[in-house]
């Protein structure tokens, strides 16, 4: 018979763990009270240099629609049709039925504009970052990454279990140093940015390239920021620099100029078909839908018969670069599409943000982890499709604000 006095074991546990809400609320405060909460903010109607937010007009100044194609007639055009021929989705794996014409139509005309023997069209940069790295090192296997790669690069360093060692941003005395500690590594994968996604500035790739092919290191170079602006035909800065020989791998983003979403990967036809057989973020994730692929076929066409819109975003980067220079503020003279104005602190810098968006112009404030403590930041980023007169506008805001946070600290 049971003890009425002892309660059913249901009843009488103590409660030794917290909810999924309040542990997720305690670690929200905790990102509050470091001022790094971060907030979605909805754009409605295309992403051109003027957006709707909220039922007011805002000039977007922080939008990786760099050569304004993400509304062009003929990239909807491109991409209505495609749903139109082959439906809405891939709806499976490219290595179960999700692998259709259109894929193989844009990785050919990607190895043809990037001069590789092959391309692999992956479904997110992140993706495609995470997928090449896992299939090419694992442990025992060394990879020397710039400090400042981006997150899907430091993922898939961390995913592969390789050894890794970050080299000081674009330092390549350092690079040398560790490429001559690691001699005796079997293999050797050097990664860096060509544009930075967060800094604007350029790798040193000739360099680069030189160190690792005297050393027998491989060199994978993510183009996502350069793709469709630098080089000759837009394919990026490898090419502009004439260093096809030079690289062994190049990711590539289709989300950013190229107006769509999605990332590839191009070189040779050995590393394609590694990545189809190794690369779990290819293997086992949906293809990429028709729509994306023909909106990036129909860019990269554009953005390859078109250079005077390259031409023009960078003259428009410039010419704001130089305003806010002769206004007093420390921005660096490098030839992109990206200016970093560098706050320091997260608050002051979301605070500067707000100035703007009082003033009717949206730039976002980049904060910890995405950029170092300490170095919090406006980024900008500008369109092709954005007039002078906008960027003097945004110029004189972006002065006016800035000088407002350094008198309030002051
Ligand atoms: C340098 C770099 N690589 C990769 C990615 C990831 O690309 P995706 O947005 O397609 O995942 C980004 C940004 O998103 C990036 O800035």
């Amino acid at each position: 018979m049971t003890d009425p006095l002892i309660k059913p074991s249901f009843l009488s546990l103590p409660r030794l763990r917290p909810t999924l809400d309040e542990t997720a609320r305690a670690a929200l405060d905790e990102i509050d009270s470091v001022g790094l909460r971060r907030r979605l903010r909805r754009i409605d109607g295309y992403q051109d240099p003027e957006v709707t937010i909220d039922g007011r007009r805002f000039l977007l100044l922080c939008s990786n629609n760099y050569l304004g194609l993400a509304s062009h007639p003929d990239v909807r055009r491109a991409a209505a049709e495609a749903i139109g021929r082959y439906g809405t989705s891939a709806v499976s794996s490219r290595l179960i039925s999700g692998h259709m014409r259109a894929h193989e139509e844009l990785e050919t005309r990607l190895a043809e504009w990037k001069g590789t023997p092959g391309a692999l069209v992956f479904s997110t940069g992140y993706q495609a970052n995470v997928g090449t790295i896992t299939s090419l090192v694992r442990p025992g296997d060394v990879v020397l990454s710039d400090e400042l790669n981006h997150a899907s690069i430091i993922d898939g360093c961390r995913l592969s279990r390789a050894q890794t060692a970050v080299y000081r941003h674009n330092d390549v005395t350092q690079l040398r140093a560790l490429l001559d500690e690691h001699a005796d590594a079997k293999r050797v994968l050097v990664i860096t940015e060509s544009v930075f996604s967060m800094d604007g500035d350029k790798a040193p790739l000739a360099e680069i390239s030189a160190a690792c092919r005297e050393h027998g290191a491989w060199l994978m170079v993510d183009e996502a920021h350069a793709a469709g602006i630098f080089g000759p035909k837009g394919a990026g800065l490898v090419s502009e620099l004439g260093l096809q020989g030079g690289v062994d791998i190049i990711v590539g983003t289709l989300g950013k100029a190229l107006a769509s979403f999605g990332a590839y990967v191009a070189g040779s036809q050995a590393l394609v078909d590694l990545l189809i057989n190794r690369a779990r973020s290819f293997i086992f994730t949906t293809g990429l839908p028709p729509a994306a692929v023909a909106a990036a076929y129909a860019a990269i066409d554009i953005a390859e018969r078109d250079r005077e819109r390259s031409a023009g975003l960078l003259a428009r980067a410039h010419r704001l670069g130089t305003r806010l220079r002769e206004s007093g503020l420390d921005v660096p003279n490098i030839d992109s599409q990206i200016l970093p104005i560098i706050i320091g602190d997260a608050d002051t810098t979301v605070r500067v943000m707000q100035d703007l968006l009082d003033e009717g112009i949206y730039v976002a404030a980049i904060r910890p982890p995405t950029v170092p403590r300490g170095t919090s930041r406006l980024r900008v980023s500008l369109m092709a499709t954005h007039t002078d007169a906008q960027v003097d506008r945004a110029a004189d805001a972006i002065a006016r604000a800035v000088a407002a946070a350094a008198a309030r600290t002051s």
